[in-house]
């Protein structure tokens, strides 16, 4: 699969696999660590959780999906911003890694900006990083203005990456984050790709699926994925979305294509303060 490059070294997949909502109820969770074990199968190894989801629960659903697989994934997890101290992430970082089962995450993030001095997350961080626990670290719903404050210290220029919302419906980040982390050659990673669903019945997007033989879940993520140093982490509970989103990578989206989507799904026209969900 293609991949980003990470500012540390080594490289970033394009697409991925989420967790929010995984984790929760035990009637699912079966099927819910089929659906990442065959989103192995089909080669998608980048797997996105945080201790949040599920309350440590998506994380347990992600260590049953990858035992015995742990070289095939490329592991993301994140800590809450409460629990982002200089002992608290170290302490939080342990606990995750319990629940999935492994000895290292590859990518470590911050999951949003607390009251935690940022001198203290990335100071545990990088403690994490010599220990072997985390290869890489990053933040997640930064704006521009604390990605600024994130990279005015060494360390924080060494963040691997933002995880933000962003999808057809959301692009005020492409007015001022995406060509800042461009320049500096920071992966964005696209969370919510496909609206947690409500893109799906939008009239000009499923016109485009239709012309593809696609569906316009392939179609949203095309799209993200045809976004300059972006990735994207769709989730997928089935067999069937997974399989899905997976082929998303073949779609190859004309110009034509483009310039509909662009029309009916508008970038806002002056910045916006960043979106979250
Ligand atoms: N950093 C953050 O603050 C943050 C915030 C939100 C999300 N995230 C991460 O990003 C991941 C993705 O975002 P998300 O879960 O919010 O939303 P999403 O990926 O945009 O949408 C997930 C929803 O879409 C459905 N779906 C998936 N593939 C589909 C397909 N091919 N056709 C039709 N429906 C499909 C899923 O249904 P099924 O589950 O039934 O398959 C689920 O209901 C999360 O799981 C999480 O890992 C991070």
């Amino acid at each position: 699969m293609r991949e980003l490059r990470l500012p540390g070294g080594g490289g970033l997949p394009v697409l991925g696999q989420g967790t929010w909502g995984m984790g929760e109820r035990r009637a699912h969770r079966a099927d819910e660590v089929a659906a990442l074990r065959h989103g192995l199968d089909l080669g998608l190894g980048l797997i996105d959780t945080a201790e949040m989801y599920g309350s440590g629960g998506a994380e347990e659903v992600v260590g049953a999906a990858i035992r015995g697989r742990r070289d095939e994934v490329f592991l993301v997890s994140k800590v809450y911003p409460h629990n982002a101290s200089r002992r608290g992430a170290v302490e939080a970082c342990e606990r995750s890694l319990r629940r999935l089962g492994t000895d290292h995450l590859d990518l470590y993030l911050l999951h949003w900006r607390g009251s935690v001095p940022l001198e203290e997350t990335l100071e545990a961080f990088d403690r994490l990083r010599a220990d072997g626990k985390v290869r890489h670290f990053g933040v997640s719903n930064f704006d521009p203005g604390d990605m600024g404050e994130l990279f005015a210290s060494e360390l924080g220029r060494q963040s691997a990456t933002d995880q933000v919302l962003y999808n057809l419906t959301r692009r005020g980040v492409e007015l001022d984050l995406l060509p800042w982390c461009r320049e500096q050659r920071v992966p964005v990673m696209a969370y919510s790709p496909i609206e947690q669903g409500r893109l799906l019945g939008e009239p000009a997007l499923r016109r485009v699926a239709e012309r593809h033989g696609a569906t316009p879940a392939q179609i949203a993520i095309a799209w993200v994925l045809a976004q300059e140093q972006v990735c994207a982490i769709p989730k997928a509970a089935t067999g069937e979305h997974v399989e899905q989103n997976r082929a998303a990578l073949e779609v190859e989206l004309t110009a034509e294509d483009l310039a509909d989507l662009d029309a009916a799904f508008p970038a806002p026209p002056q910045p916006v303060p960043l979106e979250v969900l």
